[in-house]
């Protein structure tokens, strides 16, 4: 492909890829390298600062990163990767949301294919509410699974790919990652990572499904949209991570999660869920639209059901309408 035929976000990939170690890249170099003009150079620079990378200018130095960024490599992922994953993974610069991608080319891919993205400019999140993606600060990762046998084989998969988050995390030396039901992973009683299924298909025929992770790694200061306590692994790790390392640790556990879950179904994986219960024995409430149910959290039952010691006794609930926090 010749320079003049560059994607917008090819143009941005490269930028970045030029600007990452950490050096100052004028404007003019950046311009000849990519065939476009130095009002290009900074109209891309504004937008990519608008995705929320952090690029200063010095006037007769060129443009900089506050920050040194280790970008996403796809080779530098596969490398590290078991075997059997290593041909199902694509990674983008900018795209609206990995899992609007995945759902876009389900058709056509394997189980347990993934999509990285450096940003997303339309992430989502549970319940209709938007995920902030900022440039480079975390994993943004959506894997495509196929259930031949239909609805009914996806019993608790929102709760096993927690414990499979949480497992990853471990392996990267965060060891008090904690699980709210039905899949939020928090560390100190702040929210590090989300996990939204999202589910195609008729009842009783085959489904596909998008299983979407978002994994707070570096956030920047200047994220403030967040609408609840958030934490990061830098913070909780105090050093710098790898996310290549760190998104094939994931990939790899996710698919040996998946062969298990496809097999055995929740069944294995309820005491370690249990494990990492964040709100095991203690005061919670339920809200269930505009329905709130109080008692203290007792775990989940054999199909994934949150149960809550209520004045009427042991009750379960299910449902992807409820929300839980402390009492
Ligand atoms: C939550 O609300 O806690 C779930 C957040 C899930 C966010 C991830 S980021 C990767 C994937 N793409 C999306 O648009 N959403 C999920």
């Amino acid at each position: 492909m010749s320079l003049n035929q560059l994607t917008t976000d090819e143009i941005r990939t490269r930028i970045v890829e030029c600007l990452a170690p950490g050096q100052f890249c004028s404007g003019e170099a950046l311009g000849e390298q990519l065939g476009i003009s130095r009002a290009a150079v900074s109209n891309h620079i504004k937008c990519l600062n608008e995705l929320g990378l952090d690029i200063f200018s010095v006037s007769g130095k060129g443009y900089k990163f506050a920050k040194p960024l280790l970008v996403l490599n796809k080779n530098t992922i596969i490398s590290q990767l078991h075997q059997s994953a290593r041909d199902k993974l694509i990674v983008l610069n900018v795209i609206d949301s990995t899992n609007q991608y995945i759902k876009s080319h389900q058709t056509e891919l394997p189980n347990g294919f993934v999509c990285l993205a450096e940003a997303q400019t339309a992430g989502r999140g549970r319940l209709g509410r938007v995920w902030v993606s900022p440039y480079g600060a975390s994993l943004y990762l959506s894997m495509h699974w196929a259930f031949a046998m239909g609805y009914q084989a996806l019993n608790g998969l929102s709760l096993v790919i927690g414990v499979a988050v949480v497992e990853a995390l471990k392996k990267a030396g965060v060891s008090e990652a904690k699980l709210k039901w039905p899949n939020d992973i928090y560390v100190q009683d702040k929210k590090l990572a989300g996990i939204l299924i999202e589910v195609e298909g008729q009842m009783g025929s085959a489904c596909q499904c998008v299983i979407g992770i978002g994994l707070n790694v570096n956030l920047p200061d200047t994220v403030t949209q967040i609408d609840q306590p958030f934490i990061d692994m830098q913070t909780v790790l105090q050093h710098s991570i790898d996310r290549n390392k760190f998104a094939a640790t994931l990939i790899d556990e996710l698919h040996a999660t998946m062969v298990i879950f496809e097999k055995s179904g929740l069944e294995p994986f309820i005491a370690p869920w249990q494990t990492a219960d964040v709100y095991a024995n203690k005061a919670i409430k339920l809200i269930i639209g505009q329905k709130t149910i109080e008692g203290i959290g007792r775990g989940i039952n054999n199909v994934g059901a949150l149960l809550i010691e209520t004045t009427e006794g042991l009750r379960a609930y299910q449902g992807g309408e409820i929300s839980v926090r402390s009492a």
